[in-house]
């Protein structure tokens, strides 16, 4: 009788003892720890490509901000220079000076002559004279800035031949002149034919004396977005 009173407490100790071990098995694979961590492992990769998702969102945002703009012109006495300095100091731009091959004389520009250079290249608009050095990768630029002094009421020849020497498709064109009184007049749509593709402002006449202040005046008034 003791004998089986024995066996019958072993097997009550044997099925209680089981019965612990199952319960703590769920404990073991489901603790939250174990839970986290999984977690864990699966949330730090996509917490990173979150990361570096929001960084190929971010990155190229300055670049695409980054509008590049060139300020160009001809200036046979200087002053129309003085005036694309302005804007390129005041946009912190790139300069570029239409420079002829043959550079202009005080006789070539001696409007009172019929036979001066001048003269000759206005009289025929077919006139290409040429141009000394070229823009590095116009490419990069989405706005231009286009300064000269008007001719006869045109824009002299040789930016024509500047015109005609790059592909301004896609790019904002900004025409701007000095002259002894004259306006624009037919200067920005006679250019416009020589292009293909761009977007032309409004040109405007501007004076070599007019002070960087009123010269960004004009520039800021034109709505464009010129990046950072
Ligand atoms: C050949 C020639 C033709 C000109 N024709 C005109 C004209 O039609 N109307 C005008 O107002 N000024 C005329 N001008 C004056 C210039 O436009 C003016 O002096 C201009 O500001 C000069 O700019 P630059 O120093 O950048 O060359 C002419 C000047 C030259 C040399």
């Amino acid at each position: 009788m003791k004998q089986w009173l024995s066996f019958f407490l072993l097997f009550v100790m044997a099925v209680s003892l089981a019965a612990c071990a199952r319960n703590k098995e769920p404990e073991k694979t489901n603790t939250p720890g174990a839970e986290s961590n999984v977690l864990k492992e699966t949330s730090a990769p996509e917490s990173e490509s979150v990361q570096s998702s929001e960084l190929q969102e971010t990155k190229p945002l300055p670049q695409s901000d980054g509008v590049k703009v060139l300020v160009a012109y001809f200036s046979a006495t200087n002053t129309t220079e003085g005036v694309a300095k302005h804007i390129a100091n005041g946009l912190s731009a790139d300069l570029y000076e239409i420079v002829p091959e043959q550079p202009y004389t005080d006789a070539d520009l001696n409007y009172n002559d019929n036979s001066s250079r001048s003269t000759t290249e206005m009289n025929d608009p077919a006139s290409r004279p040429a141009i000394s050095g070229a823009v590095e990768n116009m490419e990069q630029y989405t706005i231009l800035f286009i300064g000269y002094p008007i001719w006869w009421g045109e824009a002299p020849r040789i930016v024509s031949t500047f015109m005609e020497s790059y592909d301004f498709a896609g790019k904002t064109i900004v025409p701007f002149c000095t002259s002894g009184g004259s306006g624009v007049g037919s200067s920005v749509s006679n250019l416009e034919t020589l292009t293909s593709g761009a977007t032309w402002l409004d040109g405007q006449r501007l004076r070599g004396s007019d002070s960087q202040d009123t010269v960004m005046e004009w520039v800021n008034s034109l709505g464009l977005d010129f990046g950072e």
